[in-house]
């Protein structure tokens, strides 16, 4: 398998047998850390961390991957570059792509990474944008991996704002592997119809099932339930709606009895509005893997960075 020199802007630009290859290869990195084996021959190599919004996981996980890999690294804050007010996306691609061996980019429209992308001549990594965020999703898949031996077959259903950028990442990622995906979200936060369709060919091709529904009952038979916050960095204003709409749709203990399996997990990408999508006794529960999730951002973002850079 070679990815070098691919951008990872969404996982609709990859095959299953690439996920797959992105899983395994996180997941033997993780061995190695673990077994304190050095993987640092990036010696010589920097990259660019672009935040045009907040981080804890991501920004860390691509820093401790670039420190681990024996690269460098720069982070470029929400509001200390010229990005976007004095010069454009394309010139600070132009620019960085002189400079770096890979770019990370965090902000608002999936456009503005794409541009990065057509025009760094290095590899360009989305961090997260309103419509995406794949390196959460590859995060999921291990886990969902680490715990149950394989992914195909299994069901996640997510629930509450099904329509943002990490239950697109979800859908997508899960109808291209063959995770059975289902969305729980009142009509109003169903995810576009298009994308459901489209992921509905990949999940037809892959053996599982795509289903969005606004019936709770959806989540039988469940391995995973998973949830996110109900509005996005960038959504504040919309706090009071969306509680309105999809407090029916929490996770809590109750919910998680519906799945009819006492092996079913629970996560969430973080950070979590305790009390909200979910509650503090079954984010705190033993079934919680959110944290194992977390850390799995720093696996998986390293095999990113080391397929596309070139083993
Ligand atoms: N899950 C996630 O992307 O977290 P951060 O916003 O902290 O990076
Ligand atoms: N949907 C959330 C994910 C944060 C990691 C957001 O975009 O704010």
């Amino acid at each position: 398998m070679n990815l070098k020199g691919r951008n990872f802007l969404t996982l609709k630009d990859f095959t299953p047998e690439e996920i797959t290859y992105l899983l395994n290869l996180a997941a033997d990195l993780k061995e190695k850390k673990k077994n304190g084996q050095p993987v640092d021959f990036y010696r010589g190599k920097n990259i660019a961390l672009i935040f045009e919004k907040t981080s804890t996981r991501t920004r860390c996980a691509f820093e401790v991957a670039a420190h681990d890999l024996g690269m460098g690294s720069t982070y470029l804050d929400p509001t200390g570059s010229q990005i976007g007010k004095k010069e454009s996306i394309e010139d600070t691609a132009r620019v960085l792509g002189r400079m770096y061996d890979g770019i990370e980019y965090r902000g608002y429209g999936q456009e503005i990474v794409e541009e990065l992308a057509k025009y760094a001549g290095v590899p360009v990594w989305n961090g997260l944008t309103d419509q995406w965020h794949p390196t959460q999703c590859l995060a999921t898949l291990l886990t969902l991996k680490e715990n149950f031996g394989h992914i195909k077959g299994l069901k996640i259903v997510y629930l509450g704002d099904g329509r943002n950028n990490v239950a697109n990442s979800l859908l997508m990622g899960c109808s291209k592997v063959g995770v059975n995906i289902a969305i729980a979200a009142p009509k109003r936060l169903w995810p576009d119809a298009d994308l459901v369709e489209e992921c509905r060919g990949y999940a037809k091709e892959a053996g599982s099932v795509v289903e969005v529904s606004d019936e709770l009952d959806v989540v039988e038979g469940a391995d995973m339930l998973y949830t996110d916050v109900w509005f996005s960095m960038g959504e504040e204003k919309k706090e009071q709606e969306r509680t309105k709409l999809a407090l029916p749709y929490q996770v809590n203990a109750e919910l998680m009895k519906r799945t009819g399996k006492d092996t079913t997990l629970f996560s969430h990408c973080l950070p979590a509005n305790k009390g909200k999508e979910v509650t503090e006794d079954v984010f705190e529960s033993e079934k919680s893997v959110v944290f194992d999730e977390a850390e799995n951002r720093l696996h998986t973002i390293k095999a990113i960075m080391v397929a596309t850079l070139g083993e």
